[in-house]
């Protein structure tokens, strides 16, 4: 593809989600901050996983939930893994991976993007899968055990879930709204559900997963306010693999912690009533 083409291209969507270098043109993200952001997530939860796996993706099939622009899908194949199948509800945004991998030169074999809602998807006509990734995409939905009860029925072993999460101890879901207009928002449903740490190792507990929550480090908390105040995690379950000398701090969820995170919500609770917090 030519240079004016490209950058064309580029522009002809009307946002981008991520940055990527395309043949020297980046593409222009909303705010400078989401790039620092976007590098801290993947050194927090991807990293790790890379290395669990050996140094690198090799010999893996890997499903991607919510695969927007493509931009974890891309990192997966330049990990070496064998094979990528991104889902995405929103048809410019499976335009916008395909044009990403065309621009990089990712040969065809080795992936394919498909649009539509994940509950009207059927997982299992695009083959078993080692591992599955799920970014940012658990707290635009409602439907968690219907979409894990998918996940599993083509997941052979690993699932990487980053999800907002409600520090509320326990298992609990917290219902929230958002508008669906917004790109990365749900696509159908207005109402979401955030669950706590514990209701997602409850749920994918249900699936036969073992899961480990990964402890977001400072540099990682410094770049996304969300992993600095306990709001997002990375959890990674599996049904086969042996977990135990998983690369990365595992996060603990004692009486205390959760003891401490009661008050510190109050706080924060009280703080905003008497208008001294946004
Ligand atoms: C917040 S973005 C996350 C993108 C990417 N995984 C990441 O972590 O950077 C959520 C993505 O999920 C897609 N999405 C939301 N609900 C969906 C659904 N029910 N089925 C398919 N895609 C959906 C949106 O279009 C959007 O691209």
């Amino acid at each position: 593809m030519e240079n004016e083409e490209i950058i064309e291209k580029i522009n002809s969507f009307p946002y981008w989600i991520s940055q990527f270098d395309l043949k020297g043109n980046l593409t222009p993200v909303p705010l400078e901050s989401t790039i620092e952001g976007t590098m801290q997530r993947k050194s927090y939860f991807l990293d790790p996983l890379i290395e669990y796996c050996g140094g690198s993706l090799e010999g893996k099939r890997i499903l991607d939930i919510g695969c927007n622009s493509g931009f974890w899908a891309l990192q997966a194949i330049e990990a070496e893994c064998d094979y990528i199948v991104g889902v995405d509800g929103r048809q410019m945004h499976i335009d916008q991976a395909n044009f990403v991998f065309e621009v990089k030169e990712i040969d065809k074999s080795r992936y394919e993007f498909h649009c539509g809602n994940v509950f009207d998807l059927d997982f299992r006509q695009y083959g078993e899968f080692d591992i599955v990734i799920c970014l940012g995409f658990f707290h635009h939905m409602s439907k968690h055990m219907q979409l894990l009860d998918k996940i599993s029925q083509v997941n052979k072993d690993l699932l990487l879930l980053e999800t907002r999460v409600t520090r509320l101890p326990g298992e609990y879901m917290q219902i929230l709204h958002e508008p669906i207009e917004h790109y990365a928002n749900s696509l159908d449903y207005t109402l979401t559900m955030c669950p706590s740490k514990k209701a997602v190792l409850s749920m994918t507990k249900q699936f036969g997963y073992h899961s480990i929550i990964i402890e977001p480090q400072p540099a990682h908390k410094a770049a996304v306010e969300n992993y600095n105040t306990n709001r997002r995690l990375a959890f990674i379950s599996s049904k086969i693999s042996d977990l135990s000398d998983f690369p990365a701090e595992i996060k603990e969820i004692s009486r205390m912690s959760e003891f401490t995170e009661i008050i510190s919500m109050s706080i924060n609770l009280l703080l905003r009533k008497l208008g001294i917090k946004k």
